[in-house]
C-alpha cells in the first residue's frame, strides 16, 4: 500500500513508509535522522565495495579507505590473504593509517606506537611493565570484518550473518564476468583514481547510474563534442532493445549498447572505429594478430551497460564509481579508471587512449561529471521545497516485464534501477 504524503504526516512516517512502488518521499535525502539510520541498517548490515584486487597487489599492499562512515585499511597480508581492518588503534582510538595507498610492513599507531600486523594482531606495545596483569596481548587486535571477492572486486561486511557475497551478488555474477571481460583478454586493473564531493544525498548518485532517462538531456555537450560513430553508438533512448533489469538486492543493470554486453560474442560485422585507427597500428606492431586486436579495441568504450551494486558502487565503462555517504547532504565520488593489465607494448598503448576516453567523460575536466553533479546538487536544492511532494520513480511501471532469465525488466529509460534499489532500501531499513 503506498502512503500519501501531507506536510503534517512526512515528517513522522517510518522509513517502511516512505517508499512506495512508484515513488519515495523527499525526506529521503535531507533528514539526518534517517541518514544516521541508514549507516547503521544499509551500509553496517550488507557487502560494502572496498578495493579492487589490483590495488593490492603483493603482501603489504594496503588502501585506506571506508565502510559507510567508518574508516577502514585494506589489507594484503603475508599469506596473501585480504583483510579489512578498522583503521582504529586498540588503545585511545587513534586512527593508525592516513595514506590512502601504499606499502607497509604493518601499522604503528603514531600516538604511543602500539604496532600491528598486517593481518590486524597486535604485535608490541611500548614500555609493557605498566600493563602487567592488566593487558592480553592476543585480545587486542584491530577488529576484522568479513572480507570476500568476487571477480577481483573486493567486499567487506560488518555483518557476521548476512549470506556468502556471491549469494548476495546472485545474477549479478554473470554481469561481473562481462564486464571484467574489457580487458581483451588480460586481467583488469586500476590506471589511477579522483574523487570529488557534491552537495547532496548519497541515493541521488545511486539512483543515477542505472538512469538512461536523462542521458542525452545532461549529457548533450558530451554528445556534442565525440566524433559520429560513438554519438551514434549512445543513441540508445529509442533502441528498444536497449533495457534496464533488477538482478535482486537492490542491484540492477543498464544495457545501453547490447551488441557490446557480452564481448566474447562478435560476429565480425561490426567495422572498428575510425577513431582507434593509429592503436590498431600501434598493436599491430607490438605483433597481436587481428582478432586479439579486435578484442582490445571493441572494450575501449567498456561493456555497453552500467551495473549499480547496492548500495555504493556501480561499474560503467571503464571504470568504477564508488560512492562515501559523508551526511545526509554531503557525498564524496571517487572514479577508479580501468584498463587492462598485459605487457607494456600492448597496455600501455590500450590505456593511454581509454585514459583519454575516461578524462573526456568522468575526469575533472571531463563533459560528463559535471553536468552530473550540477543535475544532483540540484535535485537536492529542489527537495527542500514540499516534503509532501513525492519523487517519482514511475517511470515504465506499466511495461515492466520479466526477461527471460526472470529478471524485472523495462526499457532503458525506465526507473527500474531506482525501483530496485529503493526496494532494497525499504526491507533494510525495516528489519529490526
Ligand atoms: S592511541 Fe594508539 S597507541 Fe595510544
Ligand atoms: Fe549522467
Amino acid at each position: 500500500m503506498t502512503v500519501e504524503f501531507t506536510p503534517d504526516n512526512v515528517h513522522g512516517l517510518p522509513p517502511s513508509d516512505l517508499v512506495g512502488e512508484d515513488r519515495v518521499a523527499g525526506r529521503m535525502y535531507t533528514d539526518p535522522r534517517l541518514f544516521e539510520l541508514e549507516m547503521t541498517k544499509v551500509f553496517e548490515r550488507t557487502w560494502v565495495w572496498v578495493a579492487h584486487e589490483s590495488e593490492l597487489p603483493k603482501a603489504g599492499s594496503f588502501k585506506s579507505t571506508y565502510v559507510g562512515r567508518q574508516p577502514v585499511i585494506v589489507t594484503k597480508d603475508r599469506k596473501g590473504t585480504i583483510n579489512t581492518l578498522l583503521n582504529r588503534c586498540r588503545h585511545r582510538g587513534a586512527s593508525l593509517c592516513e595514506q590512502r595507498t601504499g606499502h607497509a610492513n604493518g601499522f604503528t599507531c603514531p600516538y604511543h606506537a602500539w604496532s600491528y600486523g598486517l593481518d590486524g594482531k597486535l604485535r608490541g606495545i611500548p614500555y609493557p611493565d605498566g600493563y602487567e596483569g592488566v593487558l592480553e596481548k592476543g585480545e587486542l587486535s584491530l577488529r576484522r570484518l568479513r572480507t570476500e571477492s568476487y571477480g577481483g572486486m573486493v567486499f567487506a561486511t560488518f555483518n557476521d550473518s548476512i549470506e556468502s557475497l556471491e549469494d548476495s551478488l546472485g545474477d549479478v555474477k554473470v554481469w561481473i564476468d562481462r564486464f571484467m571481460k574489457q580487458g581483451g583478454g588480460y586481467p583488469v586493473k586500476v590506471l589511477g583514481t579522483h574523487q570529488f564531493r557534491f552537495r547532496g544525498n548519497w541515493k541521488i548518485q545511486l539512483e543515477n547510474t542505472t538512469d538512461g532517462y536523462h542521458f542525452p538531456i545532461v549529457h548533450r555537450s558530451w554528445m556534442a563534442s565525440v566524433d559520429a560513430e560513438t554519438a551514434d553508438m549512445m543513441s540508445f533512448m529509442t533502441d528498444p532493445s536497449a533495457v534496464t533489469h533488477s538482478l535482486g538486492n537492490g542491484h540492477s543493470v543498464m544495457q545501453m549498447v547490447p551488441g557490446h554486453s557480452d564481448l566474447d560474442v562478435d560476429d565480425g560485422s561490426e567495422p572498428l572505429q575510425a577513431r582507434f585507427a593509429t592503436l590498431v597500428t600501434e598493436l599491430e606492431e607490438a605483433g597481436l594478430d587481428g582478432p586479439a586486436i579486435r578484442k582490445l579495441v571493441r572494450a575501449m568504450h567498456g561493456t555497453g551497460f552500467n551495473l549499480n551494486l547496492f548500495p555504493n558502487v556501480s561499474m560503467s565503462n571503464s571504470f568504477l564509481r564508488v560512492l562515501r555517504p559523508i551526511a545526509a547532504d554531503e557525498t564524496l565520488i571517487e572514479h577508479v579508471a580501468l584498463g587492462p593489465d598485459g605487457p607494456a607494448g600492448i597496455a600501455d598503448p590500450v590505456n593511454r587512449e581509454r585514459l583519454r576516453i575516461h578524462e573526456h567523460f568522468q575526469g575533472p575536466f571531463g563533459f560528463g561529471s559535471p553536468d552530473d553533479a550540477e543535475g544532483w546538487d540540484r535535485v537536492q536544492r529542489g527537495a527542500q521545497a514540499a516534503p509532501d511532494m513525492p519523487i517519482l520513480v514511475n517511470r515504465g511501471l506499466a511495461r515492466e516485464n520479466a526477461s527471460p532469465e526472470g529478471w524485472p525488466t523495462s526499457h532503458v529509460t525506465d526507473e527500474t534501477g531506482m525501483r530496485a534499489a529503493y526496494d532494497k532500501w525499504k526491507q533494510m531499513m525495516s528489519d529490526d
